[in-house]
């Protein structure tokens, strides 16, 4: 740790929320997040109405952090932003944002992959002093509205992909499933709730066959369309009637195929430090199973705090401290890509 302490605004704008976190070394003074509401009623994110709002938020929001955080501009040694990947509207605002900023104060700039800050959100240091963090190299299962991953993570910023998802995200799986439920955007955490009345082996559905540790989440989202299909074929009110145990059930195939290929990449890598991040580990299912696995496989299990799950500013700031460490610095001239 260098002798003066290093302060970080980090900026993340990748998709629908507009979060800024200030840093002091490896922890949190402020985390703020200004949810955009206006997706709800179309059951997805529009990403022009979502640039549009972070534009409106991202001054505010900043300036609440700094405030929470009790420190001027003045003190802030680097800004942070997500780079990619995400709604290239919405990488810009934010990328924009903080060039700007950091010119201003003649500080330097620092771009974070936002999956890198999905994994490093365990690194969090956090008061309480039986916390534990995990030790190198681990595995990392990254599932959110956009990816899912499994990754070995040999350094704070060294990588290797183990596998990924072949088409749909599994947070993306449960949206649409909600969407087809008749839920808001994002359903996931809805199914999640109504998931904990039922029960998760009254309905079968098919676990996809995909090879090594890739995943696919769509033909499971068919095989729950066709099953919702004929169960109105029976009743105007099948979904009414039976939403506890079709939540349950389906939360519980999407769970059980998650951590099926978890526990091949810890056979294959003969590694047992298994830790989980992204928005989808909040769910109340898979942390479940991870807690049963960590029991019966003699794992050691990692889940964040759940503002650390979802998209948040804390893990850009958190990762810009150890680029920050290892002088990684980018230009004036970098632009944000929807792709990394
Ligand atoms: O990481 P995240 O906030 O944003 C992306 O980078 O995509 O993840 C958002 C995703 C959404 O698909 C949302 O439905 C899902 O995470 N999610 C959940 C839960 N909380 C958020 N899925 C299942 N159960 C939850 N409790
Ligand atoms: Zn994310």
């Amino acid at each position: 740790m260098p002798a003066k302490s290093v302060f970080i605004l980090g900026i993340e704008s990748s998709c629908d929320d507009t979060a800024a976190a200030v840093s002091k070394n490896d922890k949190i003074l402020a985390n703020i997040i200004s949810n955009q509401d206006v997706h709800k009623i179309y059951g997805g994110v529009v990403p022009e109405l979502a640039s549009r709002a972070h534009q409106q938020n991202i001054v505010p929001v900043v300036d609440r952090a700094l405030k929470e955080a009790n420190i001027s501009k003045d003190e802030l040694d680097a800004v942070a932003f997500t780079r990619g990947p995400g709604l290239l509207g919405s990488l810009l605002v934010g990328a924009s944002f903080a060039k700007a900023f950091a010119l201003a104060l003649n500080i330097p700039i620092i771009e974070v992959d936002h999956m890198r800050g999905h994994i490093l959100s365990h690194f969090i240091r956090e008061d309480q002093i039986d916390k534990k963090y995990p030790i190198f190299p681990f595995l990392c299962l990254i599932v959110s509205g956009g990816h899912t991953q499994i990754v070995k993570v040999n350094d704070y910023l060294s990588t290797d992909l183990l596998g990924e998802t072949t088409d749909d995200a599994a947070g993306e799986a449960f949206d649409k499933i909600a969407k087809i439920l008749g839920f808001a955007y994002p359903g996931g955490p809805i199914i999640d709730k109504l998931a904990q009345q039922g029960d998760p082996h009254k309905f079968i559905f098919p676990h996809p066959k995909i090879p090594n540790l890739d995943f696919s989440f769509s033909g499971l989202k068919t095989a729950f369309l066709n099953f919702i299909k004929s169960g109105e074929k029976e009743s105007n009110s099948f979904i009414e009637i039976n939403k506890f145990d079709i939540c349950a059930s389906i939360q519980n195939v999407i769970v059980e195929v998650l951590t099926h290929k978890l526990i091949k990449a810890t056979e294959f890598t003969g590694i047992k430090e298994v830790a989980i991040a992204g928005g989808v580990a909040a769910n109340s299912g898979l942390r479940n199973k991870l807690l049963q696995l960590k029991k019966e496989l003699n794992w050691n299990i990692y889940i964040p705090r759940f503002e650390y799950c979802t998209d948040n500013a804390a893990m850009i700031a958190i990762t810009a401290y150890y680029k920050f460490l290892n002088n990684e610095f980018a230009s004036q001239d970098i632009s944000p890509q929807a792709r990394l």
